[in-house]
């Protein structure tokens, strides 16, 4: 995929908005009447990567370790078409706090604020997908009258998943997302403008093996200064154990789309369960078509979280 730059200011090349993204989830066009403000944080991902864990870091920072902050309402996926733009952009003007958006758009369906501060989260393909398999498995009729059923959808419905998570992997490979979005494209276009100044580049593991470490990073990228008074609560907060008990608050909708609620989106937060699943070989297929769509570095940052391939030259 190809972007539009333009540069402006002079050093740096800002993503320029290419198309519009629009599918049962998507509304790529709230972007276009969106009023940024300069403190704005936006969190990125392509799905199931942890990026409630990323709003509810954020949410934790910004409010010195509040256990009682309504997340998932403070923080609203932008440009999920329900509720329509028409609701959800006054609901989100109204806001007087520092604002912090989700999208799991690609760049290029975005309208790129320079001023704003991005946080992207990648995650291995196979960890994302053994997590949205039991997201989709889970999905109650709520769910599915508000992606399939409301005005406003392009394109064919999302139809239940397939009973054997192997089966819904092939397919999910084979189709680049299906019967959600394109994987490979939404990865490359935020690899591509990795080294803009307003992006921090996160992992999931890393989240996983060093919390308090990545929590320090994300506050000093945000000019965030730590209340150290209120250290312990900011990582006890954001400890799966307690994200796991407390979910109804960072979930969305408090959990009300999935059968057994929030307990169900905050499910294992453990890599590596597809081992038990997927052969040798299938691995290898998938580790092969990774540098084929990613290019090496990126493909391996996305296998391991390992940063020093942050600083390769494609
Ligand atoms: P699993 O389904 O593998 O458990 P997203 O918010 O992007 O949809 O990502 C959801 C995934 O992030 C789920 O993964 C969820 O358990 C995991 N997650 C959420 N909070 C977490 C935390 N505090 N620690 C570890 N994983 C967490």
């Amino acid at each position: 995929m190809e972007f539009q730059l333009h540069s402006q200011p002079k050093d740096c090349q800002w993503p320029v908005k290419t198309r519009e993204f629009q599918n049962h989830h998507f509304d790529s066009t709230i972007w276009n009447e969106f009023k940024f403000r300069d403190d704005d944080i936006v969190i990125a991902t392509y799905a199931k990567s942890g990026t409630t864990w990323g709003q509810q870091i954020v949410a934790q920072l910004i409010f010195n370790g509040d256990p009682d902050l309504e997340v998932a309402e403070m923080s609203p996926w932008l440009d999920l078409r329900v509720p329509p733009k028409e609701i959800k952009l006054p609901l989100v003007e109204a806001q007087t706090h520092r604002r912090v958006l989700k999208t799991h758009l690609l760049v290029d369906a975005l309208v790129f604020s320079p001023k704003a501060k991005y946080i992207y989260i990648g995650r291995d393909g196979r960890d994302i997908l053994w997590s949205l398999y039991h997201h989709h498995l889970n999905a109650n009729n709520i769910w599915y009258e508000l992606v399939n059923e409301t005005p406003g959808r392009v394109g064919p419905p999302i139809k239940p998943p397939c009973k054997d998570i192997r089966e819904y992997w092939h397919n999910w490979l084979a189709g680049d997302g299906y019967p959600f979005w394109s994987f490979w494209e939404n990865i490359r276009s935020w690899w591509q403008i990795r080294h803009l100044p307003n992006l921090l580049f996160l992992h999931y593991e890393n989240l996983k093996h060093d919390m308090p470490g990545e929590i320090s990073r994300i506050a000093a990228f945000l000019n965030i200064p730590i209340n150290e008074s209120k250290w312990p609560a900011i990582i006890k907060h954001c400890s799966f154990e307690w994200m796991k008990k407390n979910g109804n608050k960072t979930v969305p909708l408090g959990g009300l789309l999935w059968n057994g609620g929030a307990q169900t989106f905050i499910n294992k937060g453990k890599s590596g369960r597809w081992k038990e699943t997927l052969t040798a070989d299938e691995c290898l297929k998938y580790e092969q078509l990774a540098e084929t769509e990613l290019g090496f570095a990126c493909s391996q940052w996305l296998a391991t979280g390992n940063t020093s391939y942050l600083d390769a030259e494609n």
